[in-house]
């Protein structure tokens, strides 16, 4: 997989792509991930990216051109799957968005700044919108951050234990029930003795059950539908 951001603060991004699982995911050739400076696509002396709002407000609006150069270079070099813009306005990001994301080829996440972008790149080249929850944020940066993790941990090979995706909470719709490792006895605090009995339909059924009661009173709505 291949994911490119297109970005005015690449400084701000790259971190989280040098360390622990996601490092070692491009390390193994599993995803690679290329940050473009949308400075680097401007025309004018002053490298702009930004314009006040036609008909006024407050803020500044990122303009078509540098962005329509950057994802046109793109696409000039390969065929793309999705091109999501990251705002506060789009699909809320669930398990289920990441899942269907790790699946594909290619993608282009464009992180918008100050009041968001022009209202054209969103008609015409932006395939899908998506909001990592309701509030707001100084950029799409650290968006982009949260749904690539969401989306490399989920590529096969990346993750050490090839199953320990597919029973975090949400995959099965469920939150994850409790989980306990040694000592059998700390302070007193016991794990449930069931655990140690090796009866492992029996400790599967305790899991299903702890997952559900855990859904049930943490996030109801998750069973509504
Ligand atoms: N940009 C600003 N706020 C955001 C949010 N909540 N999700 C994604 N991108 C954003």
């Amino acid at each position: 997989m291949r994911i490119d951001i297109i970005t005015v603060l690449p400084e701000l991004l790259k971190s989280p792509f040098e360390a622990s699982i996601l490092k070692r995911a491009i390390e193994a050739g599993l995803v690679e991930v290329h940050f473009h400076n949308l400075r680097d696509y401007t025309s004018d002396r002053y490298k702009s990216i930004d314009g006040t709002q036609f008909g006024g407000g407050a803020g500044m609006v990122m303009m078509v051109e540098p962005i329509d150069k950057c994802i046109s270079a793109l696409k000039s070099e390969r065929n793309y799957d999705e091109v999501i813009y990251m705002t506060p306005d789009g699909e809320t990001l669930k398990q289920g968005i990441a899942n269907q994301l790790s699946l594909k080829e290619n993608i282009i996440i464009l992180c918008g700044h100050y009041k968001g972008v022009d209202q054209r790149v969103r008609d015409h080249f932006i395939t899908r919108e998506i909001s990592i929850g309701d509030y707001v944020l100084s950029g799409g940066e650290l968006g982009a951050a949260v749904l690539c993790d969401a989306i490399i941990r989920l590529i096969p090979g990346v993750l050490g234990n090839e199953t320990s995706a597919l029973t975090d909470s949400f995959q099965d719709g469920l939150l994850a029930p409790p989980i306990y490792t040694k000592p059998r006895e700390y302070k007193g605090w016991k794990v449930p003795e069931l655990l140690f009995g090796g009866n492992f339909p029996e400790i599967e059924r305790w899991r299903e059950e702890q997952a559900y009661l855990r859904t049930k009173e943490r996030r109801p709505d998750l069973l509504e539908d």
